[in-house]
């Protein structure tokens, strides 16, 4: 069951998506957290950072619509405030960063890089809710790739480059990670998208517009993953309405090495440990003798 990303080892393929779980200590009485793959935190930013107006989501068909706006304590505030409660955890930690200017994503990762308790960077340049940067730098490809070089020059762990789903060629994307020395990929972050409320006419998120994740993206998230596994031959962290074990599964077989479940945590904060036991059980029953056996093992 176990995954390598670059250097970080996780003993099975499934973590949580970023800002679905916290910083971790949120969910820690709900979730043994040490059955995890790893534990993928809420995007972190080189300084505080407030958010946006509420309200900032929204249950739509299938799924539900955010856009929080990446609120935070910072990477010296998470570094005091969090960092101490995983000593008593052995399970791998994510961290998801962010940046509002190139320099941004230079300085938070200075940062982080410093304690060892941290096993990889998640490095989010497809945020669709914050004004400067976020999605910016995930769909214009040669932002996208000064980001990752910044990123990379900053650190030696593994460097995980979170991809956005609105672009003509994802391919192209995963691709230019690779290049720029990224050591995973994630697919996918939330869709761009909108909700109106008749009535007033005015837009159901304060921010007017937010990300679609959940259920309703799965089929979207599954080509692209599917895509972009093709072109690289990094591993890759496939999510987006990821709620069974089916689901998962479905990921893995179109081309991701590991999963996260995002949304999902917040209608049954177990689903990770439950997907992971499924697969478990699924492998043994179909004679699989491991995971990588079926990363990318579409029939087409
Ligand atoms: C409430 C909420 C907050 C999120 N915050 C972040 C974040 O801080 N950084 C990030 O890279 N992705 C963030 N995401 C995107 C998720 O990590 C994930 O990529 C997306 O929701 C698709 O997976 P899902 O359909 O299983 O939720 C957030 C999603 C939601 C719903």
């Amino acid at each position: 069951m176990s995954v390598k990303i670059g250097s970080l080892e996780m003993k099975n393929p499934v973590t949580v998506a970023s800002g679905t779980f916290g910083y971790g200590p949120e969910y820690a009485d709900l979730v043994d957290l040490d059955r995890l793959g790893a534990v993928t935190v809420k995007g972190i930013s080189a300084e505080p950072h407030t958010g946006n107006e509420t309200p900032r989501t929204f249950e739509t068909a299938s799924g539900m619509l955010n856009a929080i706006g990446l609120p935070g304590p910072g990477a010296e505030g998470f570094i005091e405030k969090y960092l101490p409660f995983f000593e008593d955890y052995r399970v791998p930690l994510i961290v998801n960063i962010w940046g509002k200017t190139v320099e941004e994503y230079g300085r938070v990762t200075d940062i982080l890089d410093a304690p060892a308790r941290i096993d990889a960077l998640e490095v989010n340049v497809s945020c669709p809710n914050v004004k400067e940067g976020g999605a910016l730098y995930g769909t214009d490809l040669d932002l996208f790739q000064t980001v990752v070089e910044e990123v990379r020059e900053k650190t030696s762990k593994p460097i995980i480059v979170k991809l956005a789903p609105n672009v003509a060629d994802i391919k192209l994307f995963a691709l230019a990670a690779e290049e720029c020395g990224a050591d995973g990929l994630s697919i996918m972050n939330s869709y761009p998208a909108m909700a109106i409320d008749i009535e007033t006419r005015k837009p159901q998120l304060a921010n007017r517009t937010g990300g679609l994740s959940g259920p309703a993206i799965k089929p979207i998230a599954v080509k692209l993953v599917w895509e972009a596994a093709q072109a690289v031959n990094i591993p890759i962290i496939g999510m987006g309405g990821i709620y069974s074990t089916e689901d998962a599964l479905e990921f893995i077989i179109a081309g991701a090495s590991a999963v996260a479940v995002g949304t999902a945590n917040f209608t049954d904060p177990s689903t990770a440990v439950r997907i992971l036991e499924g697969i478990e059980s699924r492998l043994a029953a179909k004679g699989v003798a491991a995971v990588d056996d079926l990363t990318g093992a579409v029939r087409i």
